[in-house]
């Protein structure tokens, strides 16, 4: 509710603002006016047409532009959620403790969000993960536990550490992105009403692929309410997930296998996040990790836009849908994050070459590669 008031005092702001401007030819591309602190920022991202792809296959394809959020990705919304949710129950009050078992960009959202509203933040997360990150989450005030990395079966894992860390003190929640449904419900209330609203209804697909599944279940959930179930959802997968397999089995779950350089997607099994909806999806697609590098340096070089690896799979999946579709469409996928994090591997000769990688990059796209 309070993000409907948002939008309205923003629209309110913002046409003042054009009628003050106009002369001066400014443009606000995200409506927002004046919000009231960091979290308030999440949300109302662009939605930008990406223009080389749409050209190409005839469609109209968009990205939601999910890197502006102040935390830098989509999972932004989650944590929000996650966090106002526990307030609600009464299970955080002032001065408490928020712990997640994370390794990427939820931590980092939680961060933001928990300096904002004065919690403290404890990060469970496999050794195997890089000082940079176990780095930039301390540096976001975040009090890390970098612990041995596995499966989750083991009472070790670091997920299960999380909840019994939260379990042991006072006024502290185990967040729980992957089952806590709060994090689906953050695209039903504002991912999928933006989306709607930018394109003004005229939306035929949406696709993208799932960590927790919050960001493809909640606003497929959405998106397909509001059209009547005419909006077509596909979900996309990258290699070492079992997704694909489950969707085009008609149900079978198999045992995971391979892996993909993609990170924050990919899923070994249906998270309750992904259960309400599962039944809504008309189709799945698996996307290599040969098409999803090439697309991050297509985006780049035509689009000038800088984009993690999961976004190039998504931006690779919508061109996928459109062109099976046909001219005239509109389809929407999820620009999930920049591609900061992931520079030192995604433009490094050396790395492309041990994933075998270095021969996709196009002749003309290898300018690129500036890493050794
Ligand atoms: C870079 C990136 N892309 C996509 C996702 C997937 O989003 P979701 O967890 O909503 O399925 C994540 C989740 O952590 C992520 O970090």
């Amino acid at each position: 509710m309070f993000r409907s008031s948002i939008r309205k005092f923003g629209t309110t702001a913002l046409r003042a603002a054009a009628a003050e401007t106009s002369s001066y030819g400014v443009r606000v591309s995200k409506a927002q006016g004046v919000v009231n602190g960091l979290t308030e920022a999440i949300g109302n991202t662009p939605l930008i047409r990406l223009k080389r792809l749409s050209e190409q296959t005839g469609c109209n394809i968009l990205g939601k532009a999910e890197f502006q959020n102040p935390g830098g990705s989509v999972k932004d919304r989650a944590a929000l959620f996650v966090v106002e949710d526990a307030e609600r129950k009464g299970l955080l009050r002032p001065g408490g403790t928020v712990v997640e078992g994370t390794a990427g960009n939820t931590g980092i959202g939680l961060a933001h969000v928990c300096r904002s509203k004065g919690y403290k933040l404890v990060i469970y997360m496999p050794n195997t993960q890089s000082q940079g990150k176990i780095d930039l989450l301390r540096l976001l005030g975040a009090e890390v536990y970098p612990v041995p990395a596995v499966a989750f079966d083991n009472p070790q894992n670091y997920n299960h550490q999380a909840r019994r860390h939260a379990e042991s003190l006072d006024n502290a929640v185990w967040t729980n992105q992957f089952d806590n449904t709060a994090n689906r419900q953050a695209h039903i209330e504002t991912t999928g009403p933006e989306i709607w609203a930018q394109t003004g209804g005229k939306v035929d697909a949406f696709t993208c692929a799932t960590g927790t599944g919050g960001t493809f279940a909640g606003t497929t959930r959405y998106l397909k309410t509001v059209s009547n179930g005419r909006v077509k959802a596909i979900l996309a997968d990258p290699p070492g997930s079992v997704l694909h397999s489950y969707i085009q089995s008609g149900g079978k779950l198999t045992e995971r296998s391979g892996g993909s350089i993609t990170e924050g997607i990919g899923q070994g099994r249906i998270t309750d996040n992904l259960k309400p909806d599962i039944g809504l999806v008309d189709g799945s697609l698996n996307i290599s990790d040969e098409k999803s590098i090439e697309m991050i340096y297509r985006c780049l070089d035509e689009e000038g836009l800088y984009l993690g690896a999961s976004s190039a799979l998504n931006v690779v999946a919508a061109k996928e849908v459109a062109e099976k579709m046909g001219k005239g469409h509109t389809v929407v996928t999820i620009l999930c994050d920049g591609a900061y994090r992931y520079a030192d591997r995604l433009f490094s000769d050396t790395w492309l070459r041990s994933k075998n990688l270095r021969d996709v990059i196009p002749k003309h796209l290898e300018k690129y590669i500036v890493l050794p």
